[in-house]
């Protein structure tokens, strides 16, 4: 008898870490590659969550943020509807079809929905819809509206410019993002809902944090272990949307 293949961590949806060895990756400078280039691939061979992504069949390292954010707040239920903005190249979006039962594959659980936009393209994932989109344009909102054609229960936001080498800069960029993402949450979140977004800490995001504040019942700001400690990211997560007042 033919034996069912065994799911990956991906297709569990998972946080295990098991059966990882621990063996330091040292990389030589070559003639041509820069020390930084040194340093950054070292740290990618060396890095244990990178190690997981390739063992577990996730498309990065980001899938960890997420799965530890949901284990913490349990906002990725079966049946839930999510919108993925920033979505490339596709971690959150594989953790998102599993826990939330995209596929129908859990039986006896509703079945979830995934929506995924990013500026880039993104090679198909099995229970998700997935749009290239620059969300900063105008009427890019609308766009999303019109795809996702009602509520959702979940807005998440991993969205990050390029960055620009400037601090200040590349905080002010993700702030911008972190906040168009929030009014489309306000838009189409249902009462209850739950809204995740990456932020670097940089000194403006307390407005964010105001304006989240009137709308959610609990505002947190969380460092998953997965986020880099070295790294000023964090992740806001708003839960408990309060509703438009509008129906
Ligand atoms: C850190 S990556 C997201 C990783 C993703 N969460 C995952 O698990 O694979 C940030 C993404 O934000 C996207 N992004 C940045 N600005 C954007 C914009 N204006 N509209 C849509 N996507 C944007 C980038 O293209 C990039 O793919």
């Amino acid at each position: 008898m033919a034996k069912t293949p065994k799911k990956t961590g991906a297709e569990r949806g998972n946080t295990s870490g098991r059966g990882q060895r621990d063996l330091t990756v040292k990389v030589k400078t070559a003639r041509g590659r820069k020390m930084s280039s040194k340093l950054w691939l070292e740290r990618q061979l060396n890095d244990p969550y990178v190690k997981r992504a390739k063992a577990e069949g996730y498309r990065g390292r980001a899938a960890y943020k997420i799965l530890e954010l949901d284990d913490k707040f349990r906002f990725l239920v079966p049946g839930a509807r999510v919108v993925d903005l920033g979505c490339a190249p596709g971690g959150w979006c594989q953790v998102a079809v599993a826990r939330v039962n995209a596929l129908g594959q859990k039986s006896g659980k509703a079945q979830g929905t995934v929506l995924g936009v990013d500026l880039q393209e993104v090679e198909p994932i099995a229970g998700a819809e997935i749009h290239q989109l620059d969300f900063m344009e105008d009427d890019a909102d609308l766009k999303v509206k019109d795809w996702l054609g009602g509520e959702a229960d979940v807005v998440m936001s991993d969205m990050a410019a390029a960055a620009s080498g400037h601090k200040q800069t590349d905080h002010l960029r993700i702030i911008a993002l972190c906040e168009a993402a929030a009014h489309l949450a306000f838009d189409v979140l249902s009462p209850g809902g739950t809204f995740v977004a990456k932020v670097l800490a940089g000194g403006t995001e307390g407005g964010l944090q105001q304006i989240l504040k009137q709308k959610f019942e609990k505002v947190q700001n969380v460092k998953p272990p997965a986020s880099r400690s070295d790294s000023s990211e964090k992740f806001v997560v708003a839960t408990g949307f309060r509703g438009r007042g509008d129906a």
